[in-house]
């Protein structure tokens, strides 16, 4: 038997809701583009090692929640769990390292993650990220910053903590995760069998780990700051002082790690706060990449960008009573036509008030007044136009206001005017 419901970890977006997304989506694009950012679409799917080398073997998003598959000609293909590695599949592929200056690329669709269903997290997903190549400075990580920052307080959103870490750069982390392993090594027996694999594949990711989250193990483990070399110091100290200087409110946290393998230096994340489920989940994170450009294909470009999620931005604008720009006040026109002749009266009229953006209702089936009036009361028309053998002549048309009762003569050239109010 056929399976009418959607699959579990998706949504399906109606009307007002999907309207919300594309203003979530467009509203960022606009604050981007003010960044100098160009639009960026890749494809849905890409070869399943763009994510495995870049995002990490040993991350949970790859070890356990890609949607991979194997096409038709025996490839393996992912559903992309996130922007940034194919954001630098495009950048390499096309060469953009070549370019001078700075390339800055804006993007937003869905992602695929197979992840425990709950409040605000899908196993489809939507991000709107954006992502910076060719430059390394403490200047270009506060922007990036204050580009979320934008974005989220164009939605009126101040319900947000921004936290922010530096986990160091190459020889810092270098330094750590051998510290991690040598810690790690004398508890690895109490802790799970993903914890016992990434001992010796990626100390850092035990971190992260869902299955051990209250060993205290890894609460007592040691913390980056401890291994940060003199560079990474003072780097993480200038985008402090960068963001004090554009007054944008943060807190230091050692704990943050982030669960992607890429990062180095400046990590963020803008943290939910309410009082419902959401409380506590990420809004935006992001942070610096200095090597993976390097990784993939030789060229030493260092890259930094943020993420937000789509669908929880939406949440929260809701949540603060975030006025939507594509909700405007203006409510259907019913077209009452009152013989068949009249009828096709209607169509006409009808196109004339719609190219100037008036949403227009026509009872196809019917002259019937009954059913006309009822159509009206349907759609919740303040307006009903009454075309009728006279109207069609004269052009001059009877207008009822459905709110307050009245009804008026308006000429057609008139009738925009007299709708917009
Ligand atoms: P991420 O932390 O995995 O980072 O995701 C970024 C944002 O996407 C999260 O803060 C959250 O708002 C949203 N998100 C993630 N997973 C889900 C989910 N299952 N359901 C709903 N929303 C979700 C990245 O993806 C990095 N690529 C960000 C980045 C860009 N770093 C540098 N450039």
């Amino acid at each position: 038997m056929a399976i009418y419901q959607k699959a579990k970890g998706t949504q399906d977006f109606y009307d007002i809701d999907a309207k919300k997304m594309d203003e979530v989506c467009a509203k960022a694009a606009k604050v981007a583009s003010t960044y100098g950012c160009k639009y960026l679409k890749t494809p849905i799917f890409e070869h399943a090692e763009v994510f495995e080398k870049n995002v990490g073997e040993e991350s949970d998003i790859v070890s356990k929640e890609m949607y991979t598959f194997k096409d038709k000609g025996d490839r393996l293909m992912t559903l992309r769990p996130e922007g940034t590695a194919a954001v630098a599949r495009f950048f390499i592929e096309n060469k953009l390292y070549a370019n001078p200056g700075l390339t800055k690329l804006y993007y937003y669709g869905p992602m695929f993650r197979y992840e425990r269903q709950q409040a605000g997290r899908y196993r489809e997903f939507n991000q709107f990220g954006i992502e910076f190549y060719g430059q390394s400075s403490y200047l270009l990580d506060v922007d990036i910053i204050k580009c979320a920052y934008d974005i989220v307080r164009a939605f009126n959103i101040k319900n947000v903590v921004l936290k922010i870490n530096s986990i160091g750069d190459f020889n810092s982390r270098a330094n750590y995760s051998k510290a991690l392993k040598e810690y790690f090594s004398k508890y690895i027996d109490s802790m799970c069998e993903d914890c016992k694999r990434r001992l010796n594949a990626n100390p850092m990711r035990i971190l992260d780990c869902k299955v051990d989250a209250n060993n205290p193990a890894i609460k007592n483990a040691p913390n980056i700051k401890d291994y940060l070399t003199e560079e990474s110091i003072t780097y993480f100290n200038n985008v402090l002082k960068s963001l004090d200087n554009l007054n944008i409110p943060y807190v230091v946290d050692d704990n943050l790690v982030r669960g992607l393998d890429y990062y180095t230096d400046t990590v963020f994340e803008f943290i939910i706060q309410s009082d419902d489920a959401l409380n506590g989940l990420a809004l935006v994170a992001g942070g610096k990449y200095a090597n993976m450009i390097n990784s993939m294909c030789g060229v030493d470009v260092p890259g930094i960008g943020f993420a937000l999620g789509v669908e929880r931005l939406k949440a929260i604008a809701d949540q603060v009573g975030y006025k939507w720009d594509f909700i405007n006040d203006l409510k259907p026109v019913v077209i009452m036509a009152l013989d068949d002749e009249s009828k096709q009266e209607s169509m006409k009229l009808a196109s004339i008030l719609r190219a100037n953006d008036i949403q227009i209702e026509i009872d196809y089936s019917s002259i019937s007044m009954k059913s006309q009036f009822k159509l009206a009361e349907r759609v919740n028309a303040k307006y009903i136009i009454i075309i009728g053998e006279e109207e069609r002549n004269t052009k001059i048309y009877t207008v009822k206001n459905t709110e307050n009762r009245t009804q008026e003569k308006v000429k057609l050239e008139d009738l925009v005017k007299y709708i917009r109010g």
